[in-house]
């Protein structure tokens, strides 16, 4: 395992964020982490497609706690495709590490742009305006919402140039 964010600084104290190179380990703290989020990964379809797609994504951890992957869809853009942090540790900067990590691996690779995809605005669930407001806090920039992408629920693209 190599460190590629060891002691990332947030607020007053330190996160240790791992780049996790087995696909065997990606896979167990996704489980872990989505297992324990069953108010946004309720759909056990979709869990288990997180589950087996990360083992082969860059993907990111904070111990069993917190974990991001990421997909390359071109040498130059990237996506968040999948970032949990357990309940139990929401609001202690993990999430804020993790996706720092990753900004660096990306940049380090000479990757430009990141996207993520949420729920978009026409929902009015506050769980995802705080989710939007989240990456909006870090650079990420609303570009367009996509009533049709998902079946039953607007999926909003943010992109953050890196
Ligand atoms: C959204 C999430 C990844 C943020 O990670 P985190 O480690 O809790 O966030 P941090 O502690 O680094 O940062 C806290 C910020 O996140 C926001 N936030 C969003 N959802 C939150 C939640 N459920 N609990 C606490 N903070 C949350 C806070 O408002 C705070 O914003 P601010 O710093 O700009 O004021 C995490 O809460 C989570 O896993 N939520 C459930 C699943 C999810 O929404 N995944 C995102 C997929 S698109």
């Amino acid at each position: 395992m190599e460190l590629v964010a060891l002691s990332h600084k947030v607020g007053s104290g330190r996160v240790d964020v791992v780049e996790i190179e087995s696909p065997e380990e990606r896979s167990r703290i996704c489980e872990i982490v989505l297992r324990d989020l069953p108010d946004w990964f309720g759909i056990e379809e979709a869990t288990a497609a997180y589950i087996r797609d990360v083992a082969e994504l860059p993907t990111f951890a904070v111990g069993d706690d917190a974990l991001l992957s990421l997909k390359l869809h071109t040498p130059r853009a990237a996506e968040v495709y999948l970032m949990g942090v357990r309940r139990a540790r929401h609001g202690e900067g993990l999430g804020t590490a993790l996706l720092a990590a990753a900004e660096d691996h990306l940049r380090a690779r000479a990757v430009e742009y990141l996207q993520v995809k949420t729920l978009g605005p026409s929902d009015p669930d506050p769980g995802y305006a705080r989710r939007r407001a989240f990456y909006e806090a870090r650079g990420f920039v609303p570009l367009e919402e996509l009533p049709e992408l998902w079946e039953h629920n607007p999926c909003l693209i943010l992109v953050k140039r890196l």
